[in-house]
């Protein structure tokens, strides 16, 4: 098959033949449909040291199912499923207790050295990011990292549910479980951070203010249904947070990872309010908290990993919403490009006003 291969640190995405496994115990085939463009894939690709290359990267993707594993129990063949870069065991005590997305061995859902590689080029081993190598004519995925989504879904759309969608949304219902009424601040309205903005509006915030450095995505978020956007280059966005709450918000999402708005989020806090960390910028981003101020103010800091989301409950929900007309998918979709166009894709990222670039052409 044909997929598209990093070979290192730097130097870009290029369509190579790739052999791929058959699948065994609970492991699933699919035909990929569709693989979004997340902001982390180039991160991995160009600076951030999570995946040995080579490698196939891609963690938004969503296919048709065409052979499955002796083992699997919850999804058959002619499945339309979206995948998810959240990797969980189902039986330790963190899985037991709901809280898939902290599960303690992970690893299960992936082969082990005795076994042979499920890529691999030449005969030589490949990485398969997140265990899903998504941006690729098929992938092979454990089952746990799969949901089963209706036949309606658009593919594109669907293939955004898995890391953008679940993160954003899942970080402001889940992680935060914002409540009908509460003020929410939106910061970086990419396709994480749009995400956001629909699970604030299905909650029912009373105001849900995005801030970004492009008027394009500010337009974005209006459409989304943000009440009130400042453009955080001409004007200073924790003043205009405080003036439209009076006083500080109920939770504030960095979408960004960057030092200096990550302070900024800290400072658009209200009495008892939550800062959520989202974005990933490098080793320099983080925050310094003071303890009298937060004490006195009953502020807290969460950091959040995929919206401390539980994939088989939520990726059909968010399909669910998204067929109803209450959850904004087709805005996230700015563009589609072929396989062999990813390089462009994330040149095109940089223009400011997409939102997310999808691999729909596959041939
Ligand atoms: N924690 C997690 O589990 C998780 C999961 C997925 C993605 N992420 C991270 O979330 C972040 C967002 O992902 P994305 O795909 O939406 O990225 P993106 O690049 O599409 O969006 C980032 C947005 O932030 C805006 N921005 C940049 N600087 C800003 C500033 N100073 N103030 C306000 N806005 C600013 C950009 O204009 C852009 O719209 C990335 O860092 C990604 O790696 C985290
Ligand atoms: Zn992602
Ligand atoms: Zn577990």
């Amino acid at each position: 098959m044909k997929a598209s291969v990093v070979n290192g640190f730097g130097q870009g995405f290029h369509v190579e033949d790739v052999d791929i496994a058959d699948p065994i115990g609970r492991e699933v085939l699919i035909d990929v449909k569709a693989s979004g463009l997340c902001h982390t894939d180039h991160s991995v690709a160009t600076f951030l040291d999570l995946q040995p290359f080579p490698a196939v990267l891609g963690h938004e993707v969503a296919g048709v199912v065409t052979a499955v594993g002796p083992e699997v129990v919850e999804i058959a063949v002619g499945d339309h499923v979206a995948a998810s870069l959240i990797q969980f065991c189902g039986r330790c005590a963190k899985c037991l207790s709901g809280k898939t997305h902290q599960c303690l061995h992970p690893e299960v859902t992936q082969r082990d050295a005795s076994q042979p590689p499920r890529l691999s080029r030449n005969g030589e081993p490949m990485g398969q990011f997140a265990g899903l190598g998504g941006f690729a004519q098929q992938a092979l995925i454990h089952e746990n990292q799969l949901a089963v989504i209706p036949d309606e879904m658009p593919w594109a759309q669907a293939a955004l549910l898995g890391c953008g969608v679940l993160t954003g949304a899942g970080a402001v219902l889940n992680s935060a479980a914002v409540q009908a009424g509460d003020t929410v601040v939106v910061m970086g309205a990419g396709g994480v951070g749009l995400s956001g903005v629909n699970g604030a509006r299905i909650a029912g915030a009373s105001k849900i203010i995005v801030s970004d450095i492009t008027e394009g995505k500010l337009k974005l978020a209006r459409r989304f249904g943000a009440t009130h956007t400042i453009n955080s280059v001409s004007t200073d966005p924790v003043e205009e947070v405080l003036r439209i709450t009076g006083g500080g918000a109920d939770h504030v999402f960095d979408f960004v990872g960057a030092r200096p708005v990550t302070e900024q989020g800290l400072r658009m806090l209200g009495k008892g309010g939550g800062l959520y960390l989202v974005g990933i910028g490098g080793n320099d981003a983080g925050v310094e908290v003071a303890t009298m101020s937060a004490v006195f103010n009953q502020h807290s800091v969460q950091a959040v990993s995929m919206g401390s989301s539980n994939l088989k409950r939520d990726l059909p929900m968010y399909a669910a919403l998204y067929l109803q007309g209450r959850m904004n998918l087709d805005d996230l979709v700015s563009k589609e490009i072929a396989l062999e166009e990813i390089n462009e894709g994330y040149g095109f990222l940089k223009d400011g006003d997409l939102a997310r670039v999808v691999i729909t052409n596959l041939s």
